[in-house]
């Protein structure tokens, strides 16, 4: 009864204190937010800790985690909240996790393009890897690091090395690109944003963003001019938002919403929760580029099923091909950094 009363002041609604008692022991995770200070790490942090299915919230980051995780413990929801800080503390961050998510590594500034950051990420997105394949090898990983069609490799090929490697709990998070593609053509269209439901699918830079307007939910059709300049807004908008920030980084706040949103599908499939379906970089026998982003299937045990991306429109079919090389060269960088360090 005094959980009872505890669960709704905190859940608001009967409903979601309802909700909230469903959950049993195991329903609850843990989930680690690596480069929790940063500009995304922080307001996912937020989100995560008011997500009632998270139940311990590690955070890691190489600065100021104290601070923010002070901070966070503050807000009344039932994730205990712990900050890590240094090499030194991967272990006791990552040990029992279910979720991992990795935002650590620097952003753009304007001029850049995600492959410029290869050079500082690649070795975060190792480094946090051979952590996570040591300490938590089962968990599910979410890499949110650019270049991503570069990191998810890296992250692969290093639980290969550890002998740990299941291709199906390796996720690349590519949910920002639906969740501008669902607000601009919403916008554009005059639909429901929460209703709108746009697929994307490719990789997560430049050309190799592939939205699929032509299987908008729902059905809507489009002027040739404004396939091209939707197509064109959707696959730069990262751009858009690094030079409105002007030096300042790159996207955050709606990164965050996406990591979150991310996370919490991933926590529902791995409490039993069916039909959970988001688009996310995966490895793939889809097309010959060995990784590809499209709507996948989450389940107990990470991607349960390939759903693969139907059929294109004649424009798609071309940014598709306009997409491969890139796509092919970005992910053999990835591979060969982890075999060549
Ligand atoms: N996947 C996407 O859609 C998407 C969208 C936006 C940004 N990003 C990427 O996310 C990354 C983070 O962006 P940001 O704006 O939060 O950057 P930021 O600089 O604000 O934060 C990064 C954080 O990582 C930490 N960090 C650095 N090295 C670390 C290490 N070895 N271990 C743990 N933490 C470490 C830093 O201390 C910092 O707190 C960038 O690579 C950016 O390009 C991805």
């Amino acid at each position: 009864m005094l959980r009872s009363c505890v669960l709704l002041r905190r859940a608001g609604t009967p409903a979601q204190a309802k909700r909230l008692l469903s959950l049993s022991a195991q329903d609850h995770q843990k989930v680690a937010v690596m480069g929790a200070a940063g500009g995304i790490g922080q307001p996912l942090s937020l989100l995560l800790k008011l997500n009632p299915m998270v139940s311990n919230l590690a955070l890691y980051d190489v600065v100021n985690t104290p601070g923010v995780a002070a901070d966070l413990s503050h807000v009344e929801t039932p994730a205990k909240v712990a900050g890590y800080q240094g090499a030194e503390q991967l272990q006791q961050c990552l040990e029992g996790c279910q979720l991992v998510l990795i935002p650590a590594g620097v952003p753009r500034k304007p001029g850049m393009t995600r492959d410029d950051l290869f050079n500082t990420n690649a070795s975060i997105v190792q480094t946090l890897s051979e952590a996570a394949a040591k300490y938590c090898p089962t968990a599910i990983m979410g890499i949110i690091t650019n270049p991503v069609n570069s990191t998810v490799p890296i992250c692969s090929e290093v639980f290969k090395k550890a002998g740990v490697y299941d291709p199906n709990r390796i996720f690349g998070v590519t949910t920002l690109d639906i969740v501008r593609s669902n607000t601009f053509v919403s916008e554009l269209k005059g639909l429901d944003v929460s209703t709108t439901s746009v697929p994307v699918i490719g990789g997560h830079s430049g050309i190799t963003i592939i939205p699929l307007l032509s299987q908008t939910q729902p059905s809507v059709s489009f002027t040739d001019d404004e396939l091209e300049k939707l197509s064109d807004r959707i696959q730069n908008a990262g751009t858009e938002v690094v030079n409105a920030k002007a030096g300042a980084g790159s996207a955050t706040l709606s990164m965050a919403m996406a990591g979150a949103r991310f996370g919490s599908s991933v926590l529902k499939a791995l409490n039993g929760e069916q039909g959970v379906v988001e688009c996310a970089f995966v490895k793939s026998d889809i097309t010959e580029a060995g990784y590809f982003a499209n709507p996948v299937l989450l389940g107990q045990n990470g991607l349960e099923k390939n759903l693969g991306f139907g059929k294109l429109s004649n424009f798609e079919t071309k940014l598709l091909a306009d997409a491969m090389g890139e796509l092919k060269g970005n992910i053999a960088k990835g591979e060969d950094f982890v075999r060549n360090n």
